[in-house]
C-alpha cells in the first residue's frame, strides 16, 4: 500500500489535530508529499517540523475554510512547492450540537460555513488542477451522523448528507478525470466533541467518545487505502466506527 502514497502530492483541511493530523502523519511516512491547512498556525508549524524531523515531505498554511481564498491559496502552494495536485483532503468540521428548538442559529450557520461550504471551496480549489492534470482525488470526511439519524444532530447530520450527495454528484460528473471518496467516521478520538459549546451535550458526547472512540489513525488508514488504489480504481464510501457504536 505504501508505495501507492509515495511522491503523491495530498492537500488536506483541518490538519491541525485530529483526523487531520493523524492523515497528514501516516501519508507523508509513507512518502507522500502533504499540503496541510487549519487556523491554528501554532500547531501547523509543529507538525510540519514532526514530518520533516524524519524527512518527510510537507508544506503548511493557515487556512480558514470559510474562505474560499485561503484554499485557492493552500492549493496554489501544493502546486508551487510540489508541481500538482494529486489528492484533496477536506477533512475540516464542526459540530455544535443542539436541539433545533432551541434555535442555535449561530451554530447551524457555523456548520454550514466550514462543513458544506469549506468543503465546496476545497473541491472548487482543486477542480480546475485536476482538469488541467486531467487525474486527481477529492477525499470527503464525511459522518456516520449522517447515517443514523438521532435528535440534536439534526443540523450537523443535514451538513454532512449535504456532503454526501455533493460527493456523488462529483463522482458521476468524472468520467475517469478524477476520483471521488466520502469516509464516514463514527466515534473518533480527537478534540471534536471538546468544540461543542452545549455544555450538557459536550459532557454526554465526551463520556460517550470516552468509552467507545476509535484512534484517528482508523481513518487515517482508509484515507491511504484509498489514495494507494491504481487510478482507475474509485473507492468510493467508507464507513469506520468503533464496533460497538450501534
Ligand atoms: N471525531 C469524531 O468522532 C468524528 C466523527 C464523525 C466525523 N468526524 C469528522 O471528522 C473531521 C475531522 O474532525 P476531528 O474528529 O479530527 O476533530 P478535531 O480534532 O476537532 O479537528 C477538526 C479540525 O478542523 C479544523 N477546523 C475547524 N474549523 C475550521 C475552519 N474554519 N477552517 C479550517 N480548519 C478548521 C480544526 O483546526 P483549527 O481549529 O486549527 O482551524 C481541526 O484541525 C470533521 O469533518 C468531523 O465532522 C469526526
Amino acid at each position: 500500500m505504501q508505495n501507492g502514497l509515495k511522491n503523491k502530492v495530498v492537500v488536506i483541511t483541518g490538519a491541525s489535530s485530529g483526523i487531520g493530523k493523524a492523515t497528514a502523519e501516516l501519508l507523508a511516512a509513507g512518502g507522500a508529499k502533504v499540503v496541510i491547512g487549519a487556523r491554528r498556525a501554532d500547531r501547523l508549524q509543529n507538525l510540519a517540523a514532526a514530518i520533516q524531523s524524519y524527512g518527510g515531505q510537507v508544506a503548511w498554511r493557515e487556512t480558514d475554510v470559510t474562505n474560499r481564498e485561503d484554499l485557492q491559496k493552500l492549493v496554489a502552494l501544493a502546486i508551487d512547492r510540489f508541481e500538482g495536485l494529486d489528492v484533496m483532503v477536506n477533512n475540516a468540521g464542526i459540530a455544535q450540537l443542539s436541539k433545533m428548538e432551541d434555535l442555535d442559529i449561530e451554530g447551524w450557520q457555523q456548520m454550514i460555513d466550514v462543513n458544506i461550504k469549506g468543503t465546496l471551496y476545497g473541491i472548487a480549489a482543486a477542480l480546475p488542477q485536476f482538469k488541467k492534470q486531467g487525474s486527481g482525488h477529492i477525499i470527503n470526511i464525511i459522518s456516520t451522523a449522517g447515517i443514523a439519524i438521532v435528535p440534536a444532530m439534526g443540523v450537523y447530520a443535514g451538513t454532512k448528507n449535504a456532503v454526501r450527495t455533493i460527493s456523488e454528484a462529483l463522482r458521476q460528473e468524472s468520467d475517469g478525470r478524477w476520483r471521488v471518496t466520502g469516509i464516514s467516521p463514527g466515534y473518533v478520538q480527537s478534540e471534536f466533541v471538546s468544540n461543542i459549546r452545549n455544555e450538557a451535550i459536550r459532557e454526554a458526547s465526551q463520556e460517550k467518545a470516552d468509552q467507545i472512540s476509535i484512534p484517528a489513525d482508523s481513518i487515517a488508514q482508509a484515507v491511504a487505502y484509498a489514495v494507494s488504489q491504481p487510478g482507475n480504481v474509485d473507492i468510493g464510501d467508507i464507513v469506520i466506527r468503533p464496533s460497538v457504536q450501534g
